[in-house]
Order: structure tokens, then sequence, then C-alpha cells
């Protein structure tokens, strides 16, 4: 039988660390589906696509060739046969990507393909922003891991009102958040999606948290 493990939650819940630490801890491959969405936007930057023309970018994602790894131990994110794994985490990505995700169409598409990601695995940890709702709803284990403001900030090595650099940049992450959200709903778990809150959790007690959720 296939095991599949969605978890969602906004920038700064260590959702992609956790994520990957779990699919370690059960054997299982691991998709980190925003790498996908990161991917697409360093293409259209790099190609120089209109970024206000939505058609342009929903065929930008449809004639994407884009390959990610599943092994939770090599990150590895290739798009048009490119390694992109470092340069998807450039501030400059993180600053545009709300431009694909808000994309209704290139969402539709990169959802198809994670999948048929997802299908192809025995056993996979997929982590997003939907994954527990539009990706995999009907999976095995449905997580959404929040934090409070502050401590997803504090991860993000940030904090509002401290220097002008780190308040910007905490500015920026909760501007991506609420844009974010206006075509997912991350903030809130879905009808039968467990909220782990880790405010106060070390990474560890996350870990330990999350595979008592998935075992419940
Ligand atoms: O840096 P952070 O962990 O917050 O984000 P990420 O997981 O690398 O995802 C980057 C961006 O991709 C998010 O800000 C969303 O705009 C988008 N995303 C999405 O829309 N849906 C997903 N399932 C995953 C990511």
């Amino acid at each position: 039988d296939q095991l599949v493990i969605a978890i969602d939650g906004p920038s700064g819940s260590g959702k992609s660390s956790v994520s990957k630490a779990v699919a370690r801890e059960l054997g299982a491959a691991y998709l980190d589906t925003g790498a996908m969405y990161r991917a697409i936007t360093y293409s259209v930057l790099a190609d120089g696509t209109d970024l206000s023309d939505a058609n342009a970018i929903a065929q930008a994602v449809r004639d994407a060739q884009l390959e990610i790894s599943v092994d939770p131990d090599a990150e590895l994110v290739e798009i048009g046969g490119v390694d992109v794994t470092a340069a998807i985490r450039e501030p400059r990505i993180s600053e545009q990507v709300s431009t694909v995700a808000t994309n209704l169409d290139a969402r539709a598409e990169l959802v198809r393909r994670q999948q048929e990601i997802i299908k192809a695995n025995l056993r996979i940890v997929a982590e997003g922003r939907d994954i527990t709702t539009v990706v995999a709803p009907d999976a095995d284990a449905r997580i959404l891991l929040t934090a409070s403001e502050e401590a997803r900030l504090r991860r993000r090595g940030l904090q509002l009102g401290g220097t002008q650099n780190d308040s910007q940049l905490a500015n920026q992450v909760l501007a991506r958040d609420a844009k974010d959200s206006t075509v997912v709903n991350f903030t809130q778990a879905a009808d039968g999606v467990m909220t782990v809150d880790s405010s106060d959790l070390d990474f560890e007690q996350t870990i330990a948290a999350v595979l008592d959720a998935i075992s419940t």
C-alpha cells in the first residue's frame, strides 16, 4: 500500500526541514513543492518573460522541463537541464515567486506534475501550501504545521522592528505569506487536517510531534 504524508504551512514554520527529517525517519521520498514554484520563477526571470503577462507565465510552466529530486538526502532541482538548486533560494526569487504562485493556470499545471510525482513513489512526504487540500487531499496523514509570527520570523533570523534590514526582510516574508494566502488557505487547517503548532517546540520536538500525528 502506498503511504502519502501531506504537510502544509507558512514561511518559517519549519516545514521543509521537518518534512525532510520525517521522510528520512519513514524511509520515504520527499517532495518540496515550493522548489517547483521557485524553479519556474527562476526560469521566467532568466527568459525575460513579462511577469504581468499571466498567459505567458502559464505557458512557461506548461513548457518547462522541470526535474526535481525526491531523495531527502540529495537536493537537486533542474530546469531546462540547468542545475538551479542553489539559485532558487536567492532573495530575488523569493521576492517574485508569488507572481507564479498566484497564477491559477500555473498552479493547475504544477499541481498535476506534483500528483504524478506522488503517484510514482510508494512512500512519500510532500510539503507545501496546498498539499493537504488540493494536491493530496486523500493522503494517509494531513498536517498543518503552524507557528506564531514571532517564532516564524525568529527562525528566519529576522525580527520586526529590529535593524532596518531585518524588519524590511521580515516584512517581505509576511507580505509573501499574505499574497500566497489569497490563492491558498494555509493559515487554517481544513477538515480532517491535524494542526501541529511548533511555536514552543525545538526541531527534535517538532519532528516527534509530527510523527506522533502521523501514527494517530
Ligand atoms: O521559503 P518558504 O519555505 O516560505 O517557501 P517555499 O516552500 O520555498 O515556497 C516558495 C513559494 O512557493 C511560496 O511563497 C508560495 O508562493 C509558493 N508555493 C505555493 O504556492 N504552493 C505550494 N504548494 C508551495 C509553494
